[in-house]
């Protein structure tokens, strides 16, 4: 992969159901690192989708008498449709039943077995249907449940191909000791490495009772087990997204994958292992995110608590969802979400604190300077505040703090406002002996506030391209996020960012 090649995935979702918020958050959360990287003129490449194949999709078309090929047609459709309406800029969406996928499925995990990583065997132990996670000791809650869905585990007992996994303890604990940075944040680089260091045990590379997935070329009674079938999208899309073209070289191996902590087993220890196997790259990063919990609880299709993000989205917009998510619940925690906490913010910040920030700016230098933005030098007073704000944000982000660096922009969005309070421009507007002060205050609110629109782009892109257009200066590279980097010039009155909502 090129040094300017950013390439960042979003777990493929299965369809068994409607996607919900917790779906959004990460599909939220990649959209803006990789907006934020084509800010800085990098080659990006993000990539999200859905998982079809395997048990949680079978048994949810049991349940409804479909077949499962039905009910991914009808579910994938959510999914794709929803990326678009959270203002996602993915390039790309992924299918698993995408018949160039499944055949590289079958290439690279033939390769593994050719490596000589793969053998039959008998598999004897617990499995959740709901995870399709064969548990070991260590991952099972009293009574034999799952400590995910809360459901009882099932005794399998079947015959199988299995992948060496075992053999790659070493490797893999060299791995986290060469690269300190493979999994974030900490505590979940600790505890991927806890679970390695606690011994690995071989797992199904095939299964024999499943039917629903790619078929095992040099045995035809198995297919895939479905997790090496879904961990190979982000691998074998790079082959087929752009037809007559072959991405791997350009962006593989990942920049960063964002997943859930309840997947974090198969990220930070199945995928980079039987990326070696296969002799391939593996991924930069792995950045292991929390839950969104409505009352306390995982919010999740099974445990039916469940917010729609398509009715959010009617109401506030897509970019007071981003704001929302990513600003209350901290990117790597777990953290509650609720209506009101989300009409708190919206309230508080996007409406008062910025979106009026923009109206008085716009309005004041149509009131007293016709629409033109003075052409004057910024007041030095704001450069100790955004002075290296770029690099704060870009480092921050190199790092996937997606929470961090919104604050860190926020927090000058509340400067601008005490600003505006402390120089009382109206009051200068009153005093001809001050139009020259008058015009440095509204040069500088008219600068602030395009600086920091252009770094909240990745975050609230829709409000960005409006505002930046209304203050004539549309250009929203990162490199334009320095005070006197391009000039506000004629301004247009808009109607409010962020309405109030009766
Ligand atoms: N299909 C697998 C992933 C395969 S990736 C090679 C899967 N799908 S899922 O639909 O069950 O979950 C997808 C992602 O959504 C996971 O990262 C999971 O953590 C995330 N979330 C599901 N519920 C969530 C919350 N309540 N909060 C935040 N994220 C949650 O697992």
């Amino acid at each position: 992969m090129a040094a300017s090649s950013f390439y960042v995935t979003t777990p493929i979702y299965y369809v068994n159901a409607a996607p919900h918020l917790g779906h959004a958050y990460t599909t939220i959360a990649a959209d803006v690192l990789a907006r934020h990287h084509r800010q800085r003129g990098q080659d990006v490449f993000f990539l999200t989708g859905t998982d079809e194949h395997g048990e949680p999709v079978k048994l949810a078309a049991e349940r409804e008498g479909i077949t499962p090929a039905e009910l991914a047609d009808r579910n994938y459709e959510h999914f794709k449709a929803l990326a678009p309406r959270l203002g996602a800029s993915n390039d790309f969406f992924i299918r698993t039943s995408d018949a160039a996928h499944m055949a590289k499925v079958q290439e690279v995990l033939t390769r593994v077995k050719d490596n000589g990583h793969a053998y039959e065997g008998v598999y004897e132990g617990w499995y959740c249907p709901r995870c399709a996670d064969f548990k070991t000791e260590r991952e099972i809650d009293p009574g034999n449940t799952c400590p995910i869905h809360k459901i009882p585990l099932t005794r399998e007992h079947e015959h199988n191909w299995f992948f060496r996994l075992s053999a790659f303890q070493e490797p893999l604990e060299r791995l986290f000791a060469d690269r300190p940075d493979f999994v974030r944040p900490q505590a979940r680089f600790n505890e991927a490495l806890s679970f390695i260091r606690g011994g690995l045990q071989d797992v199904s590379l095939t299964r024999r009772k499943v039917d629903w997935g790619v078929s095992v070329p040099w045995d035809p009674s198995q297919v895939f087990y479905v997790w090496w079938d879904a961990l190979l999208n982000y691998y074998t899309a790079l082959s087929y997204a752009r037809p007559g073209e072959d991405l791997t070289e350009r962006f593989w191996p990942a920049t960063f994958h964002l997943v859930g902590k309840d997947i974090l087993k198969f990220h930070t220890v199945y995928w980079p292992a039987l990326l070696m196997a296969a002799g391939l790259p593996v991924p930069e990063h792995v950045f292991v995110h929390g839950f969104l919990l409505m009352e306390g609880e995982k919010m999740s299709k099974s445990l039916g608590n469940v917010l729609d993000p398509f009715e959010a989205i009617d109401r506030y917009g897509a970019d007071a969802l981003r704001y929302y998510l990513l600003r209350d619940v901290s990117f790597g925690q777990d953290g509650s979400v609720s209506a009101a906490a989300f009409e708190g913010r919206y309230e508080r910040e996007l409406a008062n604190e910025y979106g009026n920030l923009a109206s008085r700016t716009i309005a004041m230098i149509d009131r007293y300077r016709g629409g033109e933005a003075p052409q004057v030098r910024h007041d030095p007073a704001l450069d100790e505040d955004f002075d290296g704000l770029i690099e704060q944000i870009s480092e921050l982000l190199d790092r996937a703090e997606v929470t961090a660096a919104l604050d860190q922009i926020w927090q000058r969005v509340r400067r601008l406002n005490r600003y505006v309070e402390e120089r009382a421009p109206w009051k200068l507007a009153k005093d001809a002996a001050a139009a020259g002060e008058l015009d440095v205050v509204l040069a500088s609110l008219a600068e602030g506030l395009r600086v920091l629109t252009v770094l909240l782009q990745p975050w609230l892109p829709q409000t960005a391209q409006r505002l930046l257009a209304a203050l004539g200066a549309p250009d929203h590279a990162l490199e334009a996020a320095r005070l006197g980097a391009r000039r506000v010039g004629r301004v247009e009155r808009l109607e409010p960012l962020f309405p109030k909502h009766g």
